[in-house]
């Protein structure tokens, strides 16, 4: 569909139009990039995509409003409920209104805990000692080559089960087990994501009608999905009884619907996933474009813990909070490569956003935090340049206005699980590179995008998305 002639404005009350052809494939590697392009050349920041009938911004003032002044005008939709209702079901991702309300309420009473980030702290800390130094020992020094997403992705599987189920599935154990819920659970959201790219819904509804090709596909992922997701559910109503901590026995003290329980479960495991498996990729492709930083956490580490001969020694909760670096360098990937790039609502009613953009009853919306991290006019000249400075003042760390950095979105469907994110990658992070130097293969080959619903989920937007294989020739990872 984006291959033909597409209508593009400048999106402020404008006179300004300008016609493209598919030649963007030729120059762009994916949409991201070519919206990016789009959005720094507009004036206003906002441009609006007429065969999509979408209003793409990267100004922060429009962010703001539609995040947060105007919520309400701004649901995630029909549409996108439709095209990941199969997989989402009425997840948290996926509704708006009362059940979104319940399901963010029942949510926050577990992730707003004063000692989840602890509690999150020992599960990851437990998972890395366990499983992925003995991993990395493993192939260390010798001549495999280790799929670095991979690895992340297992790891953050793993964590959010223990987390959020009280349930271990092991993904990351030595023998790297094939885990049948991990792959189908891939292909749906990528089979469902692909189905935001088809130039009309009625294309997709039709072949899922017709049990067809991906649609085929497709059903047959998301039964397996629901059969594993059951098993999940069955097993943490057992433990019940022995312990009942956690997100899904919060969710299962108030509601019997097990239907209403899978999606639940899914909605969380989408959540935190992708996140943090992309978020640790990219940052481990710019740590190795920038052994500076990588020498500047190192010497982080040793003044807040301590040297240690042996360099086994884990930083403490309380140690990784007075990290100021790290955090900065962490946040500095996130805004360079989003795991989330870009997140759709629709306009309930006609609105003008402030930059003066119209936006039309029942179209789409898109806020792009990707191509904001590469706005000039919002990080400044250097925006392209990873610099975790940026983000400190005497050593410390500044926070930024949320709406410049929606990188977990901002305002009132804020992601909930922004502080255990954060504690999950900075354990990880230091466990990783107190013991090993870790080598991209093709360190000057930037990160490639494949298509997918993002750790994408986001229930909300159809994103291209998750970073592709990142090798790491295990004959360079020496401890
Ligand atoms: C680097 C890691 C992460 C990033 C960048 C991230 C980013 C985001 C973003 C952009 C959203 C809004 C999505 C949308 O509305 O479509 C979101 C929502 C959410 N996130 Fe995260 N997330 C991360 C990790 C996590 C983790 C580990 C958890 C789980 C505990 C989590 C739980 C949630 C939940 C429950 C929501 C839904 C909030 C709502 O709709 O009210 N996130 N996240």
């Amino acid at each position: 569909m984006l291959g033909q002639l597409l209508l593009i404005e400048q999106a402020d009350m404008c006179d300004q139009q300008t016609y493209l052809t598919s030649t963007w494939t030729k120059e762009f590697d994916n949409l991201c990039d070519w919206f990016t392009h789009l959005l720094q050349k507009s004036a206003t920041g906002t441009i609006h995509i007429h065969v999509l009938g979408n209003t793409i911004t990267a100004n922060p003032e429009n962010v703001e409003h539609i995040l947060k002044t105007r919520f309400e005008n701004y649901p995630k939709g029909e549409p996108f409920a439709a095209i990941l209702g199969d997989f989402l079901g009425k997840g948290i991702f996926n509704v708006d209104g009362d059940s979104w309300k319940f399901q963010r309420n029942m949510a926050s009473l577990e992730l707003g805990r004063t000692s989840i980030r602890r509690h999150a702290f020992d599960i990851v800390n437990s998972e890395i000692q366990s499983r992925l130094l003995p991993l990395l020992s493993s192939v260390s020094g010798e001549q495999r080559v280790l799929d670095l997403q991979d690895v992340f992705r297992r790891l953050s599987f793993d964590n959010i089960c223990k987390f959020a189920f009280g349930l271990d599935p092991g993904c990351l154990e030595l023998s790297l087990p094939v885990s049948e819920f991990a792959e189908a659970f891939d292909l749906a959201s990528q089979l469902s994501a692909q189905r935001a790219l088809a130039s009309s819904p009625l294309i997709w509804k039709l072949k899922r009608a017709l049990n067809l090709g991906t649609e085929k596909r497709l059903k047959q992922a998301i039964k397996m999905v629901d059969a594993l997701a059951q098993e999940m559910i069955n097993q943490r109503r057992e433990k019940c009884f022995s312990d009942s901590n956690g997100l899904l026995s919060r969710f299962m003290g108030t509601i019997n619907d097990d239907k209403y329980l899978r999606d639940i479960v899914v909605s969380f495991l989408l959540a935190g996933r992708d996140t943090v498996a992309a978020g640790l990729t990219s940052f481990f492709w710019l740590l190795s474009q920038h052994p500076e930083v990588e020498s500047a956490i190192r010497d982080e580490l040793e003044r807040v813990v301590g040297s240690s001969d042996d360099h086994q020694q884990m930083a403490s909760f309380d140690q990784l909070r007075d990290m100021h670096y790290l955090h900065a360098a962490l946040y500095e990937s996130l805004r360079l490569f989003p795991p989330i790039q870009f997140d759709s609502k629709f306009a309930l009613e006609d609105d003008i956003l402030p930059d003066c953009t119209l936006v039309r009853k029942g179209t789409r919306v898109t806020y792009h935090p990707y191509a904001m991290g590469r706005m000039e006019r919002v990080w400044g000249p250097d925006c392209l340049q990873y610099k975790p400075e940026r983000w400190l003042k005497q050593g410390r760390y500044v926070p930024e206005n949320l709406f410049k950095y929606p990188v977990f979105q901002a305002g009132k469907r804020v992601c909930l699980g922004k502080e255990m994110a954060l504690v999950e990658m900075k354990s990880v992070v230091l466990a990783i590179i107190s013991r090993f130097n870790i080598r991209v293969l093709s360190p000057n080959q930037a990160p490639r995008f494949a298509p997918g619903l993002t750790a994408n989920v986001r229930g909300a937007s159809v994103s291209v998305n998750g970073l592709s294989r990142v090798e790491i020739p295990t004959n360079r990872i020496a401890s």
